[in-house]
């Protein structure tokens, strides 16, 4: 009978229509960071801290390792702690910032250049989780990337700047994700959105640059496949 093996051509078809719109999700290369590595892979002995993305990174076990033992303060010249030391709560938001960031394959769609990252789109959730366990800690500068002095190679708080609690300088989870890191991260309410802490296998990789497009790239091949179904049903009929 015909049926069962058109019923199979479908099948393929939309496969191969998949395939197309969604391309090839298999994320192959790194941003390119000073510290990130060319190609994301497993990592071995060594690796800690980080470890959502141990079997998939970025980053070196050597990154982790001195992010654990001295935040980021030998890797940058960076303290934390620049108003006052950090909750606790807060700094393991901040380490998984600096985790994300090294480690997570998928935000090489939307890298700029040299490291840097424009509009990954994070959970409205994570960013409230963030902020909340910020709100009480404090800071000199809204935008972590550009808000600090780096005269001799050491970033620092500018002077006359002052310390004020994240939750005067944010608002809340939304001024956080979108102003903390410069235009790197946004706030983002719908599914399509990356989280920077996970467990079991990495949610990002289903996050998509600009969903709208793999949706209208499946509209172009929809309606003729369903009316060349349709008129290949009615042949087959009778
Ligand atoms: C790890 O980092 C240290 C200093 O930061 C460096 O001396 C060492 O060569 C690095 N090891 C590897 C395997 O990259
Ligand atoms: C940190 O600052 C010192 C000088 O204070 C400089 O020698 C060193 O290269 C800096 N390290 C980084 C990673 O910028
Ligand atoms: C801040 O943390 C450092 C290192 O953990 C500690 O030595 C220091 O006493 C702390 N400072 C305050 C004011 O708690
Ligand atoms: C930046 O720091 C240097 C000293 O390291 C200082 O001379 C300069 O005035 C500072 N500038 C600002 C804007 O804070």
């Amino acid at each position: 009978m015909a049926r069962p093996s058109w019923v199979l051509i479908c099948l393929l078809l939309v496969a191969v229509i998949g395939e197309l719109c969604l391309g090839d999700k298999a994320v192959d290369k790194c941003i390119k960071g000073p510290l990130h590595k060319d190609k994301p892979s497993p990592e071995g002995p060594g690796y800690v801290e980080c470890t959502p993305w141990k079997d998939n990174a970025c980053c070196t076990a050597n990154f982790t390792a001195e992010l654990k033992r001295n935040n980021v303060e030998v890797l940058y010249n960076f303290s934390w702690n620049h108003c006052a030391n950090l909750s606790q709560a807060c700094e393991r938001f901040i380490k998984n910032e600096e985790c994300f960031w090294q480690c997570e394959p998928n935000l090489i769609n939307w890298h700029t250049t040299g490291g840097a990252l424009e509009g990954v789109p994070i959970c409205a959730k994570y960013c409230d989780d963030w902020f909340d366990a910020c709100k009480n800690d404090f800071t000199c500068a809204q935008d972590w990337l550009s808000g600090f002095n780096y005269s001799s190679s050491v970033y620092s708080c500018p002077t006359k700047s002052t310390c004020f609690k994240f939750s005067e300088v944010y608002s809340n989870g939304k001024g956080l994700c979108d102003t903390m890191w410069g235009k790197s991260f946004t706030y983002e309410k719908g599914d399509n959105c990356m989280s920077m802490w996970f467990t079991g296998k990495n949610p990002n990789e289903d996050v998509t640059r600009n969903p709208t497009s793999a949706a209208t790239c499946y509209s172009k091949f929809i309606y003729p496949a369903m009316i060349l179904s349709l008129i290949n049903l009615l042949l087959n009929s009778y």
